[in-house]
């Protein structure tokens, strides 16, 4: 059977490391860094660690009812929201993610729009 997305790239250990580096741009973005002033990094990590093996067909799962309670106390906009995705495939192509494997992962992302922004 063919490897996933998730085996190919290493798996959770890898994958934490683009994690890490997707934070540390958006904690950089004037945008965006507002939201996580309050927010123990170590913990968001992980969890969005879990989130990106799941959309690279990794052993995680988070469902989007989880995501929509995540995020329903802030007022999170579409202009910011895409400023996330950008930031997103910046760290994939700087961890060397093929362009199809980084199609995939920001189609997926972007999918879940609707349980994210609530402005
Ligand atoms: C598809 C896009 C997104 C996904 C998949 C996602 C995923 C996640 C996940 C998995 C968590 C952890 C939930 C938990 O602790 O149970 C989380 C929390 C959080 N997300 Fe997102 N996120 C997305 C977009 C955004 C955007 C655009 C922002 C801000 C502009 C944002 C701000 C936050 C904040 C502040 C938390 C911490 C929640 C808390 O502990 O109160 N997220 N997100």
């Amino acid at each position: 059977m063919a490897k996933s997305t998730f085996e190919r790239y290493g798996g959770f250990a890898a994958i934490s490391k683009v994690v890490s580096a997707f934070y540390d741009k958006v904690l950089d973005s004037p945008e965006l860094s507002k939201y996580f002033e309050t927010i123990d990094m170590r913990r968001q990590i992980d969890h969005q660690t879990k989130f990106m093996a799941s959309l690279m067909g990794g052993p995680a799962s988070f469902t989007n009812q989880e995501l929509e309670r995540a995020h329903a106390r802030y007022s999170i906009t579409r202009a910011e929201f895409d400023e996330m995705l950008e930031l997103l495939k910046e760290s994939l192509e700087d961890f060397d993610f093929e362009d199809d494997d980084v199609t995939e992962v920001v189609q997926n992302f972007s999918s879940r729009a609707n349980f994210v922004i609530h402005s």
